[in-house]
């Protein structure tokens, strides 16, 4: 009954309901890192992968490591990583999310490169030791860059362009989260076409939803 609840509030169109409360900047913390969340920027607090995958990413040794978080948002992960001492890039397409991103990164005294790119194509490094990836994921055409952090596109755009791009690349480690709340079918069918194949790393049960952690290896 409270799964039920919880899986209808964190479904996007009430998502948006929660705009008034997401229309002022909202802090959000892991570890000792900061970020103020802006308005039209992914919000970390409502869903549960953001945070799964913070969980996930602190088991892991990065010092020295390179490290891409792809789509990054509000920049969490990639200020995480960073305190972690990882070598770390973040990119997105939404200008906002990068400018607040830039300020949270002095304030917190944390080094990233951060680059506007649509997926790979402003991205020089090809051989990351890892990149981390929580993709949008319901199957809608995104109306403006604000949806595009929930909206993969009415076919899967989103996944036929990261597939096709990662399938040409040479990185190490690429770590995608995911929920039972998406076509995991079709996003597999998807990396398959491309010579890819997602590896279950991690399964993690909320109150809300069944969240999954997959590594992609070439085929
Ligand atoms: C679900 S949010 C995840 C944000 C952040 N990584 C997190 O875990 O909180 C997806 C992010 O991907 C970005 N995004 C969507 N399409 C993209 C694209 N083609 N290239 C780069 N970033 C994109 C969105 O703007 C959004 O910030």
């Amino acid at each position: 009954m409270i799964r039920k609840l919880l899986k209808k509030i964190s479904h996007p169109l009430l998502k948006f309901g929660t705009e008034k409360y997401f229309s002022k900047p909202r802090p959000f913390s892991y570890e000792g890192v900061e970020v103020l969340v802006m308005p039209g920027v992914f919000p970390p607090h409502y869903t549960f992968s953001t945070k799964i995958l913070l969980d996930y990413i602190s088991q892991i040794e990065l010092k020295g490591k390179t490290v891409l978080e792809l789509g990054c948002g509000s920049g969490i992960i990639s200020l995480y990583t960073s305190k972690k001492e990882a070598i770390v890039t973040a990119s997105d397409i939404n200008e906002s999310a990068l400018t607040a991103l830039k300020e949270a990164s002095i304030k917190n005294n944390l080094v990233i490169e951060i680059i506007n790119s649509n997926l790979f194509k402003a991205i020089t490094n090809s051989n990351f030791d890892y990149i981390f990836i929580n993709p949008p994921y319901y199957p809608k055409s995104p109306q403006d860059v604000k949806e595009k952090a929930w909206f993969c596109g009415e076919y899967f755009e989103y996944f036929e362009d990261l597939f096709k791009q990662l399938s040409q690349r040479k990185d190490k480690n690429v770590i995608m989260i995911l929920s039972q709340d998406c076509n995991i079918d079709k996003i597999k069918d998807i990396a398959f076409k491309n010579h890819l194949k997602l590896e279950i790393e991690l399964e993690r049960t909320t109150i809300a939803e069944k969240n999954f952690i997959y590594r992609i290896i070439t085929i």
